[in-house]
């Protein structure tokens, strides 16, 4: 399979490049940089010499989709919707990891990001959280890769909310992200002495995110979710934690939601669930495909925490996992990471 990624020079192409390179069933047939074209990729990043890589290009969707079975569009959002109609026409499978085609109401999309110009493809895209919505995606031919925020709080909650076991307007979620999360484009708030030895909530009831979530908890409990939502930016560069409180509707015991939680995700290969006693950090799962989630009970205030790397199960890794589904290869294929301690 020929693979090609537009957006290659930033964070999330860069971690698509550094897990492809361990995929034994594609080749790498295209990478895109407006910045870079011409130049090799290890001009950018020099811990990739030595590999044969193609040069980067400008993204001529047309190109591109000549090369390539599945392109990844790892763009900013409004690039991502300018050029996927052109490669879908063109005959490739996309798996677009902005917020383009994450929302199924055009309405709410406007709302948050800008017009959109593709709006009759709202509709045929998939979301792609694959414990979710395996079926689908399967048969996708653009695929919404979910926001690295929606992954670390839609996950813990779905099983709770299948099951009707939370009150719904009770639902805040904190969670804290590493800077990578921003993207690699250079922004004053990004820039170490504003990031480093501090720590700070953003866009509380402002971020673009909130909407995603709750247009994902709204379809998993079948009733309008709003929730209360607060982002925070850590000192670290990768790693996202979220603390999500919620109160059950009826009184239960911890071993309830341990086993709702358990025979949910039992067949899930990157979705762990911590014993009782155990809580999750961000550290066991820098640098994998994991989403880690513990909790904790007292009377009927439920607390969840979750863990992810915004780059892999945040992004680049959940888009691979989802490329490995609709290609129909076995979906640990390339994602089978040890954490990377310390
Ligand atoms: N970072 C995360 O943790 C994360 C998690 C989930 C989802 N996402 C989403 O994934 C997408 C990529 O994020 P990122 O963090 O990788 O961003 P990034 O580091 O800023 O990289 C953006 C990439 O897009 C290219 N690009 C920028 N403007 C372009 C244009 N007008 N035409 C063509 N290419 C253009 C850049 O290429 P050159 O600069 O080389 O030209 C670069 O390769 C975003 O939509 C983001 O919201 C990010």
């Amino acid at each position: 399979m020929r693979v090609a990624i537009a957006g290659a020079t930033g964070y999330t192409g860069l971690e698509l490049m550094r897990i492809l390179s361990a995929h034994p069933h594609i080749t790498i047939s295209a990478l895109t940089s407006e910045t870079y074209a011409g130049r090799e990729f290890a001009h950018v990043y020099p811990g990739y010499l030595k590999r044969e890589l193609p040069r980067l290009e400008p993204l001529v969707p047309e190109k591109i989709a000549a090369k390539a079975d599945i392109v990844f569009t790892a763009l900013p959002h409004k690039e991502a919707m300018r050029v996927v109609p052109a490669l879908l026409k063109h005959g490739s499978r996309v798996i677009d990891l902005s917020a383009d085609f994450r929302f199924k109401s055009q309405k709410t999309y406007e709302r948050w990001y800008q017009e959109h110009s593709a709006p009759s493809l709202l509709g045929r895209a998939v979301y792609g959280l694959p414990e979710l919505y395996r079926a689908a995606i399967k048969k996708a031919k653009l695929v919404a890769n979910p926001g690295c925020y929606p992954t670390s709080i839609v996950l813990p909650l779905a099983p709770l909310l299948r099951k009707n076991m939370i009150t719904l307007s009770s639902i805040i979620a904190d969670s804290k992200s590493g800077v990578s999360g921003a993207g690699r484009s250079a922004k004053t708030a990004s820039l170490f002495c504003e990031v480093s030895e501090t720590f700070k909530a953003y866009g509380v009831f402002e971020h673009r995110h909130q909407p995603e979530i709750e247009e994902q908890l709204s379809a998993l409990s079948g009733s309008q979710v709003k929730i209360a939502f607060s982002p925070h930016l850590l000192p670290m560069s990768r790693g996202m934690l979220s603390t999500i409180y919620a109160r059950l509707k009826t009184n239960a015991r911890p071993q309830d939601i341990q086993d709702v939680l358990d025979n949910f995700f039992k067949k899930e290969p990157f979705v762990r669930i911590h014993p009782q006693g155990s809580l999750p950090h961000t550290a066991g799962v820098r640098g994998t495909n994991f989403c880690d989630i513990g909790f904790r009970l007292q009377d009927k205030q439920l607390v969840l925490i979750s863990c992810i790397d915004n780059l892999v199960k945040g992004a680049s890794g959940q888009a691979v996992q989802n490329m490995n589904i609709m290609l129909g290869m076995p979906e640990t294929t390339a994602l089978d990471m040890a954490p990377l301690y310390p």
